[in-house]
C-alpha cells in the first residue's frame, strides 16, 4: 500500500549555488532543479562566491541571471565583510539574512578581526537574522555581539557542543535560531576513512556520541539546512586544489538537496522524529524565522513507501554525488506543484522554469 504525504513546499536557507565563479561545479539551474527534486520549492542561496555576493552589483548580478532560469523560488544572502558594511541598508529589502563567517571555509569571506564582527553587528539594523558560521566555542562571540546590539543571529550548521550555549541565550531571550545538516545527523567521523575526501566540510563529521546527542536534542533546533555545498570529483580528488587561499587539501563540502528528504524520512520511521516535528523543520520554521514569502497553492507529493539505497545515480546536482551512497533513504517526491502548476513528477520536469526571484516582505 501505498501512502501519499503531502508537504507544504520544503524551504532550505542554506545552499551554495554556485553561481558566479563556479559554475562547473553547480549553477542556478541544476542547482535549483536538485532542489524541486528534493521536494523543495524555495531556497538561499549563499554568498561565498567569485566574486562573493557584497555589494549591491554583485547582488544585483544574481538576480538578473537567475531571473527565468531557476525551477524553484530563489532569494539571497548577502556576505558580511567590514568593506561590505556600508551597503547594508541599501541591501537589506533584497536578501533574506547577513552571513557572516566567523571560522575558516571555502571562499574568502572570513572575518577575522574583533572590531570588523562588532562592526557588521552594529550595522546590520534589518529584522531578519545574521546567519553564523562558527566553529566550536567561536558561537559564542557571536552571541554575545547579538546581544549587544540586539540582533537576530541564526547559527548555520550547528554542532553538539554548541548546543547549550544556544539554549541558554534563548533563555535569555535571545532572539536565536539554529540549523543542523544532514551529514551531521546520518555520517560520523569513522564514515570518513571509507568517504576519504569526499567526507570533508565545515564543521568536521562529529564522533558517534556528538551525532547521537544532535539526535536527543533534535527538538530544540529549529531547521534542518542541506547546506548544499557542490564541488565536482576532480575539485575533491586534487588534493593540490586549495580550499580557501590559505589551505591545501580537498574543498570542504557536501551536496545534500536530493537526499535530505528520503534520510529524514528513514529516521522518521525508525522513530527518530515525528512527521510533524519535521514538516516544522523542513517547512514552517524557516518560513518563520526567515520572512519567506506565502507560496500559494504549492506543495509536493511524497509516496512515503517506497525504501531504496541511496546511490549517485540520476542526481540532478551538477556535481553528480552524494556522500551518502550506501544509506537507506526512503519515500519518492511524486510531484511537486509551484502556484498551481505541476513543475516535476515521476522523477522529470514537466515544461520550463517557473520558479521566481523572492524578496522580503518587511
Ligand atoms: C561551504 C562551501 O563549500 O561553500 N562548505 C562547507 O564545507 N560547508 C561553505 C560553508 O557553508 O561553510
Ligand atoms: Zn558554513
Ligand atoms: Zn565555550
Ligand atoms: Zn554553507
Amino acid at each position: 500500500m501505498s501512502k501519499l504525504i503531502k508537504f507544504p513546499g520544503l524551504v532550505d536557507v542554506h545552499v551554495h549555488l554556485r553561481e558566479p565563479g563556479a559554475t562547473q561545479k553547480e549553477d542556478f539551474e541544476t542547482g535549483t532543479q536538485a532542489a524541486v527534486a528534493g521536494g523543495y520549492t524555495q531556497i538561499l542561496d549563499m554568498p561565498n562566491n567569485t566574486p562573493p555576493t557584497t555589494t549591491p552589483q554583485t547582488l544585483e548580478d544574481k538576480i538578473k541571471s537567475a531571473k527565468g532560469r531557476i525551477y524553484c523560488d530563489l532569494g539571497f544572502n548577502f556576505g558580511a565583510t567590514a568593506g561590505s558594511v556600508q551597503y547594508f541598508k541599501e541591501v537589506e529589502q533584497k536578501v533574506f539574512g547577513l552571513k557572516i563567517y566567523m571560522s575558516q571555509t571555502t571562499g574568502p569571506l572570513l572575518v577575522n578581526k574583533i572590531d570588523d564582527r562588532d562592526l557588521i553587528f552594529k550595522s546590520w539594523q534589518s529584522q531578519l537574522p545574521i546567519m553564523v558560521h562558527a566553529r566550536d566555542h567561536i558561537v559564542e562571540s557571536a552571541i554575545y555581539l547579538a546581544k549587544k546590539y540586539n540582533r537576530k543571529i541564526h547559527i548555520c550548521h550547528v554542532t553538539a557542543n554548541q548546543l547549550s550555549s544556544i539554549e541558554k541565550a534563548k533563555k535569555e531571550g535571545l532572539s536565536i535560531s539554529s540549523e543542523v545538516c544532514p551529514h551531521h545527523l546520518f555520517l560520523t567521523i569513522d564514515d570518513v576513512q571509507r568517504l576519504g575526501p569526499l567526507g570533508i566540510m565545515k564543521p568536521p563529521l562529529l564522533s558517534k556520541k556528538d551525532k547521537q546527542k544532535l539526535w536527543q536534542n533534535i527538538d530544540k533546533i529549529d531547521m534542518i539546512s542541506t547546506d548544499h555545498a557542490p564541488h565536482t570529483l576532480a575539485e575533491k580528488y586534487d588534493q593540490t586544489s586549495p580550499a580557501s587561499p590559505s589551505q591545501g587539501g580537498p574543498k570542504f563540502g557536501v551536496p545534500g538537496l536530493e537526499t535530505t528528504l528520503p534520510l529524514m524520512l528513514t529516521a522518521v520511521k525508525e522513530g527518530l522524529i515525528t512527521l510533524e516535528r519535521l514538516t516544522e523543520m523542513l517547512c514552517t520554521n524557516p518560513r518563520k524565522i526567515f520572512n519567506l514569502p506565502n507560496q500559494q497553492n504549492t506543495y509536493v507529493l511524497v509516496d512515503e513507501s517506497p525504501t531504496y539505497t541511496i546511490s549517485n545515480n540520476g542526481l540532478f546536482t551538477k556535481c553528480a554525488w552524494t556522500p551518502f551512497v550506501g544509506l537507506e533513504g526512503r519515500g519518492k517526491v511524486q510531484k511537486v506543484v509551484l502556484r498551481g502548476k505541476t513543475i516535476f513528477e515521476n522523477g522529470k520536469f514537466t515544461g520550463k522554469s517557473r520558479g521566481q526571484v523572492i524578496f522580503p516582505q518587511i
